[in-house]
């Protein structure tokens, strides 16, 4: 077993990942948290019938009443509905502040549960179990959590009003505004068991390299050179080189938001990619999940970099090369509005008053940030990837 630890103003917390590790969480929760009498397992639905069952065995070993509430992952349940219905099941089943919370799945049903925990009596404890390699090297670090909020039109899309708004889809669709409630919470620890990978789509788990391929480009180029050395073995998913990813990966965030938990500074170099990302998913959410969108936005920030003058041309091509080595998308899948793409980009809530905010590097481990990105620059980045 690896582990990391973060450090957080609300306590420091452990990151274990390792190979056995479900069946040793009640035993480490009864010793950690001596006074918890009731366990609420959150559960995404996928892996309730399986891998739950482990944790749910070794919680109930350990002397716990354990309450499972399984939830469907789907953007549409990070929601204050589905908050409200997990309050009033621990209302219902007598959680008291000295309890904890178990959140076990991807990052859709981490964040919802630990948003419910982090805000029920004004925080009860929480151990993350993330099931997805994107979960494990990301959403479940770093203490953030949040739900969607409904919104009735794109607000704030001047092309949807002045482009002939007759012929566009109706505005009566709701709109999800993503992450827009949320809380920085520490968890009380966080358990990566690399086997529940194996039942993970391999579209997801590509996903999930994408983070990690942003957290080397964050790093240095031995961790870079290490994803493109391993990349069979990772593809087969060999334990030692999933144990191994998701230390180093989980490594690089952990150490990013111990220096800066709230987002003062540094935090920021976290959305490497993503404006360009959160443009690209805002328009193809049905086809494109985020970490495909990660991909197209870190070649799209490489381009960008280049045209700001950043870093020589070579990088851009090592990184598109690098993506598609780990069968990741480097080109859009269809012909995009780049002018939705463009408003898309100055309404990503990184933005400032309309101003396009790029994360960009000056080379692998360097990254820094470009407050007002010029036309020039943000239209490389946009041919880059075909739009
Ligand atoms: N809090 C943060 O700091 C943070 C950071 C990054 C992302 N996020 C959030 O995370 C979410 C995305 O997370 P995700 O990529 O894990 O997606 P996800 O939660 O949608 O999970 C992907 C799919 O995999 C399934 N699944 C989960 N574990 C499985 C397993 N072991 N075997 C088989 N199937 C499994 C899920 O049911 C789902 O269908 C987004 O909502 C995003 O906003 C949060
Ligand atoms: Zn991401």
């Amino acid at each position: 077993m690896q582990s990391i630890s973060v450090q957080s103003a609300q306590g420091n917390y452990d990151i274990h990942v390792g190979d056995a590790l479900l069946q040793r969480v009640g035993a480490t929760i009864a010793q950690k948290m001596p006074k918890a009498r009731v366990a609420m397992l959150v559960v995404d639905q996928a892996v309730a019938h399986t891998w739950a069952r482990e944790v749910e065995a070794s919680l109930a070993a350990a002397g716990l009443r354990v309450v499972t509430h399984v939830v469907h992952a789907s953007e549409d349940n990070k929601s204050t509905a589905q908050v409200e219905n997990l309050w009033q099941c621990m209302l219902a089943q007598r959680v008291q502040r000295g309890d904890v919370l178990c959140a076990m799945g991807g990052g859709i049903v981490g964040d919802m549960a630990a948003f419910a925990a982090g805000t029920y009596m004004r925080g009860i404890a929480t151990v993350m179990i993330p099931t997805t390699l994107l979960a494990m090297v990301d959403a479940a670090i770093g203490g953030k959590s949040a739900v969607n909020l409904a919104m009735p039109s794109p607000a704030l899309d001047t092309s949807f009003q002045s482009g002939g708004g007759q012929g566009l889809p109706q505005i009566s669709r709701q709109y999800l505004a993503k992450n827009m409630a949320g809380i920085i919470c520490a968890p009380a620890w966080v358990v990566s068991d690399v086997r529940t990978l194996s039942t993970l789509s391999t579209r997801e788990f590509r996903c999930g390299l994408a983070e990690c391929f942003k957290h080397a480009l964050l790093a240095d180029e031995p961790m870079l050179g290490w994803l493109q050395t391993h990349s069979q073995g990772l593809r087969a998913m060999d334990p030692a080189r999933l144990i191994e990813l998701v230390h180093r990966s989980a490594c690089v965030k952990a150490a990013i938001v111990s220096r800066d938990e709230r987002e003062q500074g540094e935090r920021a170099h976290l959305n490497l990619g993503h404006t360009f990302a959160h443009a690209i998913e805002s328009m193809l959410h049905e086809q494109v999940h985020h970490g495909e969108a990660v991909s197209m936005g870190l070649v799209a920030m490489a381009a960008a970099s280049q045209a700001a003058g950043w870093w020589p041309e070579a990088n851009f091509f090592h990184i598109s090369k690098r993506l598609a080595d780990l069968e990741l998308p480097i080109k859009l899948p269809c012909a995009v509005d780049r002018v939705q793409l463009q408003n898309a980009m100055k309404r990503d809530k990184k933005g400032q008053s309309g101003a396009v905010r790029l994360v960009l590097l000056k080379g692998v481990g360097c990254p820094g940030v470009l407050d007002a990105a010029s036309e020039q620059v943000i239209n490389a980045g946009l041919d880059a990837i075909g739009a």
